[in-house]
């Protein structure tokens, strides 16, 4: 357990399509006065650097954030309204411009919070954590926001309902572990018991594991018994085979090309956000044939 570092995955597909997602989540609940609370139940440490030795070890960022700023140019048309919501939150925090800073999504969401909102941050790595604390205690943010150096799947229930009743909960596991499929599903049914209406983000990897195939279907499942609306969309920027296969060897996966995301309550704007901005992620940073997306409701 532990030897996931967001650090070495920060500003790769995966990030841009669960950014995108909860910048678009985080503006629309901002929409209305009343204040709403955000949980990250697996917070990460808060910010990267995309120049570390860590990134530039696993280049993921180049395949991810970096191709699609760098192709941009490839559009016919404007970046996609989402695109550009998520961008300016990257603007931000590259005041001197270029892209040298990645928030992770705690930063991402305090940055979208309004005086009235709260933040609930789960981690529990040893060191991201402090460095989760220390980001936070920069922010000089007081009770808005608040660190839980805890399991994020047994402390999420505790905050629900938000007592303003409006919420997100935004659940990120780095899937180290096989039991983490079985226990997004659990934490989301006793959530949704306890807070039917609040709006439920789930990324999860897509490779070649049973759990991963089935985890949208047991989310939407969940939304149904419930009788909410769900939407599920997946990104993929290439083949996962490697490319210097010599015959007669059998390919071998290379890094992460293909995942998800669930969404449990979804704003009625989301779908058509995403229809836009799907096919862009894939045009900037799809790399072959197999590069696509989904995007499905119910
Ligand atoms: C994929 S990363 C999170 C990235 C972050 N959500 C972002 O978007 O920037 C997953 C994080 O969950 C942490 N983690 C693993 N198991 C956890 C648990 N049961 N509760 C809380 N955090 C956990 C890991 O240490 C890791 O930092």
């Amino acid at each position: 357990m532990f030897s996931y570092r967001h650090a070495y995955h920060a500003g790769n597909h995966a990030d841009v399509l669960k950014h995108t997602v909860l910048v678009a989540v985080m503006k629309h609940l901002a929409l209305k006065e009343v204040g709403f609370t955000t949980i990250d139940t697996h917070a990460g440490a808060g910010i990267y650097r995309l120049d570390s030795a860590d990134a530039n070890q696993s280049g993921e960022a180049q395949e991810g954030l970096l191709a699609l700023m760098r192709n941009k140019s490839k559009l016919a048309g404007p970046m996609a309204d989402a695109l550009l919501d998520y961008r300016r939150v990257l603007d931000h925090f590259n005041p001197e411009g270029g892209l040298l800073n990645y928030p992770g999504s705690p930063l991402f969401a305090h940055h979208l919070l309004r005086e009235q909102d709260k933040l609930k941050l789960f981690e529990m790595h040893p060191t991201d954590i402090r460095g989760l604390q220390t980001r936070v205690e920069e922010l000089r943010a007081g009770r808005q926001v608040m660190v839980i150096h805890e399991d994020g799947f047994n402390g999420l229930p505790k905050f629900l309902p938000p007592s303003t009743r409006r919420g997100l909960v935004f659940i990120d596991p780095s899937y180290e572990i096989k039991l983490d499929y079985e226990r997004v599903v659990v934490a989301v049914s006793i959530s949704m018991k306890r807070f039917a209406t609040g709006t439920y983000v789930v990324w999860y990897p897509i490779i070649p594991r049973p759990q991963a195939h089935s985890l949208p279907r047991h989310l939407s499942n969940l939304a149904r018994q419930a009788d909410k609306p769900w939407l599920h969309a997946t990104l993929r920027i290439r083949t996962g085979a490697r490319n210097d296969v010599t015959p007669g060897e059998k390919a071998k996966p290379k890094g992460l090309v293909d995942s998800g995301v669930v969404i449990i309550n979804p704003p009625f704007t989301l779908y058509e956000q995403l229809q836009q901005a799907l096919p862009q992620m894939v045009q900037l940073m799809g790399q072959d044939h197999l590069a696509g997306f989904s995007l499905t409701r119910g």
